[in-house]
């Protein structure tokens, strides 16, 4: 068992626990897209989920550190504030920003994050770099929508979980990055069970699934 200190609060977990993991079950709200729970190795790819420690000079990403016995932890420091809001506009500038027409709406975490950085989620504000397909319906059962995607790649972990050989990877490079099939192909694939896992965890309104056409 381990005793830290996140910002005002005394906590106790077990020593090896992801850090992000403890301090998100204890309520410390951290923003965060790309980990999920149970991930053996996070990829720490949105870079969001900074704190500060009070033995190493920069901003770390939670989700790659692990619970040590007497550790000091800032979530809230100017330094990570500034990394956070740089990564979330960053992802902004690539976001339809649609959210009246988004089922996602009230239940999203690119929102959530927009609120608690005071970061206003309007288009206007933000130059706009978006894919030109707007939305993937080759899938069976779920529509794809490019521009809503973080590229979190929780889906894919998630599928990857789920079946027994992963239907769903990133596709393409930088601005181009989708989330396809392997060897992009079309996003359906014969090997998906239809598990809808990847919906659930999708952390904004990129994948959606569509009502059955037979009752
Ligand atoms: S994914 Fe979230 S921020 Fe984007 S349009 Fe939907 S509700 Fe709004
Ligand atoms: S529905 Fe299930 S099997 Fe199909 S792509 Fe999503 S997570 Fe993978
Ligand atoms: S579809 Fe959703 S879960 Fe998958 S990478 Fe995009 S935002 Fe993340
Ligand atoms: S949640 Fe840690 S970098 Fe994405």
């Amino acid at each position: 068992m381990a005793h830290i200190q996140v910002d005002n609060a005394s906590l106790t977990a077990d020593t090896g626990e992801n850090l992000l993991r403890v301090c998100l079950a204890n309520d410390i709200y951290i923003p965060n897209l790309c980990f999920l729970d149970g991930m053996d190795h996070p990829p720490a790819s949105c870079r969001l989920c900074f704190v500060e420690l009070d033995n190493m000079a920069s901003p770390v990403a939670a989700c790659k550190q692990v619970v040590r016995d007497g550790i000091k932890v800032r979530t809230d420091t100017a330094n990570v504030r500034r990394l956070q809001k740089s990564a979330l506009r960053l992802l902004l500038s690539a976001h339809a920003i649609d959210c009246g027409n988004c089922p996602a709406n009230r239940n999203c975490a690119l929102q959530d994050m927009a609120k608690f950085l005071g970061i206003a989620l309007k288009q206007d504000l933000f130059d706009q770099f978006l894919k030109s397909v707007d939305v993937d319906r080759s899938h069976p059962c779920l529509d794809y929508h490019p521009n809503r995607c973080v590229l979190c790649g929780r889906c894919i972990a998630i599928c990857n979980q789920s079946t027994d050989g992963s239907c769903l990877t990133f596709a393409w490079r930088g601005t181009d990055t989708v989330i396809a099939c392997y060897k992009n192909d079309p996003i359906a694939d014969p090997n998906c069970s239809d598990c809808r896992q990847c919906e659930e965890v999708c952390p904004v309104g990129a994948l959606v699934m569509r009502p059955p056409k037979h009752q």
